[in-house]
């Protein structure tokens, strides 16, 4: 990531932590000085050996997640087949619950946690969700020997290190960079219609209403998750990334005009898609596009994983640019590995959380997932046409970070944001979505 990239994200994450700490917030992760990732702790200097080798008794590793379809669990199995190279005596159980955004998983493991039945490592995304949720609630281990004696300091983005650290301590080991904002497009449908691709919300609007004159189903869209997702990303290409950032930092005035206008624009565009949403997965809604059955679908880039493992082609089954509006702008978000407080197989954890980390993990992992790798010395060649322009985009663009997955909000302001998103999509009332937004970040964010 250019510097300048560097920079602007980490001004953002200060002022939030400036905002925060005036409010009597406690500080988020992002706004901690990312001190770990100059000044190593003393005791990363002491020999990691658990860090390096599992002991013999290592015998197993649970390893929780929600990927089950798709590149999501064919990524995970790519990884976990390096992971039995390296460690053919640690036997890997994959604890995966259905359910895309992990929204049935993360149910199951607040369950499981509860009951100090952890499974021993779980992807947490780096941002909030880890530091407001995992780390608050002292559930996972600080991973700072490890991240020593993997030299994974000179690997790791600079950015991601204050989003996945605390106090000094680093928490996970993240292992891709996704892209939220990215409009997938049928590029036969939008040829046979002279539609160019459009780069401005209204151009986007103007396109669908033609398609919708041509009876051409314009946009597709999940259950609700995906409309949480399908959101943040109108807020942001109506705001800009200034604004957008300022909705999370309490700069931007969630009851101001400028979010009217995002709320007004997510209530047309939604007006354009399938009426039987609440019933479909976010693989279902996808496929609606390159099955030629609609034009437009906003989802994150797993959806290229998934397209790849349905043995479609780039660019011929699928197009993509960034959603309109938000050109220029990389809404991201990544997955991340921890280790359990009180892991019953601590050994086998720090064995996986090793491959997770490792270069020849991450290479096996991402092409196939539909990420690009999170270690900044991948091999470019690895990864398809999309991808490869996503690394370009990761590298050049302005970044920001998302709601939907993690980033931008801890669980209880996001819970909120969700709750009243749920009653908004019943009655689609701009009026009393705002308000309830705009108490959501009095009550949970930093506009106390
Ligand atoms: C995200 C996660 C991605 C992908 C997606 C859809 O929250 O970060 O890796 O799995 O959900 O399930």
């Amino acid at each position: 990531m250019s510097k300048k990239v560097l920079f602007s994200l980490l001004s953002v994450l200060m002022v939030a932590s400036i905002i925060l700490a005036a409010c009597g917030t406690p500080a988020p992760v992002a706004t901690e000085p990312p001190a770990v990732a100059t000044e190593p702790p003393a005791a990363a200097t002491e020999p990691p050996a658990a860090a390096t080798e599992p002991p013999a008794e290592a015998t197993q590793v649970e390893v929780f997640s929600w990927w089950t379809g798709g590149g999501e669990a064919a990524g995970l199995e790519a990884m976990g087949k390096v992971f039995a190279a390296e460690f053919p005596n640690v036997e890997f159980v994959n604890a995966a619950v259905a359910g895309g955004a992990g929204t049935n998983a993360r149910a199951v493991l607040a369950t499981r946690l509860q009951a100090g039945d952890p499974p021993d490592s779980w992807q947490g995304h780096a941002g909030q969700e880890l530091i407001g949720t995992y780390v608050a609630g002292g559930q996972i281990e600080p991973l700072n020997d490890m991240y020593e004696a993997e030299g994974w300091l000179d690997v790791m983005p600079e950015t991601l290190i204050p989003l996945i650290s605390d106090g000094g301590n680093i928490y996970s080991v993240p292992v891709n960079i996704h892209r939220a904002n990215v409009l997938w497009y049928n590029p036969g449908l939008l040829t046979a219609n002279n539609i160019a691709v459009p780069t401005t919300i209204d151009e986007w609007i103007a396109a669908m209403e033609t398609l919708k004159g041509a009876g051409v189903q314009p946009l597709a869209l999940g259950e609700q998750w995906t409309k949480m997702h399908l959101l943040e990303t109108v807020l942001l290409g109506t705001l800009g990334a200034d604004a957008y950032n300022g909705l999370w930092d309490g700069t931007t005035d969630w009851a101001s005009p400028e979010v009217t206008t995002a709320l007004n624009n997510f209530v047309t565009i939604v007006g354009y898609a399938n009426t039987d949403s609440a019933s479909l997965s976010w693989q279902d809604a996808a496929q609606l596009v390159v099955n030629g059955d609609a034009a437009f679908n906003v989802m994150g880039d797993w959806a290229e994983g998934y397209f790849r493992e349905l043995g479609k082609t780039p660019k011929t089954d699928y197009g993509w640019a960034p959603v309109p509006g938000s050109v220029g702008v990389f809404q991201f978000l990544s997955d991340s590995f921890v280790l359990a407080v009180g892991a019953p197989h601590a050994d086998g954890a720090m064995a996986w959380l090793k491959i997770a980390g490792s270069k020849e993990g991450q290479e096996a992992f991402n092409p196939v997932k539909g990420s690009i790798c999170a270690r900044t010395d991948c091999d470019k060649t690895l990864f398809g046409e999309y991808l490869q322009s996503a690394m370009d985009d990761w590298s050049t663009n302005t970044v920001v970070g998302s709601l939907t997955h993690g980033v931008v909000a801890n669980d209880s302001w996001k819970s909120e944001i969700d709750t009243a998103l749920g009653l908004f999509i019943a009655d689609m009332n701009v009026e009393t979505f705002q308000a309830a937004l705009a108490a959501a970040c009095t009550a949970s964010g930093p506009c106390k």
